[in-house]
């Protein structure tokens, strides 16, 4: 979270959000305004190469909220196969700007890349988020999304996490059956996501939120 108070908004003026893409044209603009709301909600910031894993590779799968020009929530997502060929799309970061929160802005964007995700064949989608996260766990549990495992210490400042499911299909449901239902992991499960190249560790899992860093930042 950030340290510094957020000055409210103007409550008579009417918020004009647009939503939009990630244009990887607009790169040098957009992925500095994207690396600079997320590490404002996080203690340390990510190194630059774990947004470019994610921007490079599923561009399609980030979405922004603008008031005009400026950047005021982001999420940024992956897609690829899994175990036994199921596909899994995976949120990796997702942040709005603390004067703007409370307006449905993150729900919406989580619903587009959802979108691009199933557009994508996707079966299942899954993310991490602390287990201290309220909003973030009720904003995806009121999106469907079901608690899968629980991470011991999965964080690096030593909180743990839930891993959070929406099966999209039933394949998908009968997977992560078959994987854990609730259970509590051991920590030792950060592998498995993190197909990525450049040397980076754990880029996969960011979702931290709360001054959590998912393992992604160190690089
Ligand atoms: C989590 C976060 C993205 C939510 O953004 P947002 O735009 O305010 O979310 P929405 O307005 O779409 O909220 C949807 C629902 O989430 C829940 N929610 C949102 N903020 C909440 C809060 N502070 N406390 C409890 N529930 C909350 C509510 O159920 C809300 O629906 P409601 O307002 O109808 O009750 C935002 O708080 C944030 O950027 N936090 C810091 C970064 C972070 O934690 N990211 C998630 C990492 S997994």
């Amino acid at each position: 979270m950030s340290a510094h108070a957020a000055t409210p908004l103007p409550s008579e003026v009417p918020l004009k959000i647009s939503y939009a893409r990630y244009d990887a044209a607009q790169e040098p603009k957009q992925l500095e305004a994207i690396r600079q709301l997320i590490s404002s909600d996080l203690s340390e910031p990510y190194s630059i190469y774990v947004y470019r894993y994610f921007l490079y590779q599923w561009g399609n799968l980030c979405y922004m909220a603008m008031d005009g020009e400026q950047i005021i929530g982001v999420v940024v997502s992956k897609l690829e196969e899994h175990r036994n060929g199921v596909m899994r799309g995976y949120i990796a970061m997702l942040a709005v700007k603390e004067q703007y929160r409370g307006k449905g802005i993150a729900t919406k964007l989580v619903q587009m890349a959802i979108d691009a995700m199933i557009f994508g064949d996707a079966d299942e989608v899954a993310l991490e988020t602390e287990i201290t996260n309220t909003a973030a766990i009720k904003l995806y549990e009121r999106l469907g999304f079901l608690r899968s495992k629980r991470l011991h210490r999965y964080y690096l400042n030593g909180n743990s996490a839930f891993r959070l499911l929406l099966p999209l299909k039933s394949q998908g449901l009968l997977h992560e059956h078959e994987e854990h239902e609730c259970g509590e992991d051991d920590g030792h499960d950060h592998g498995h996501d993190h197909g990525h190249g450049h040397g980076h560790d754990h880029a996969g899992e960011e979702c931290g939120g709360h001054g959590g860093h998912g393992h992604g930042h160190e690089h």
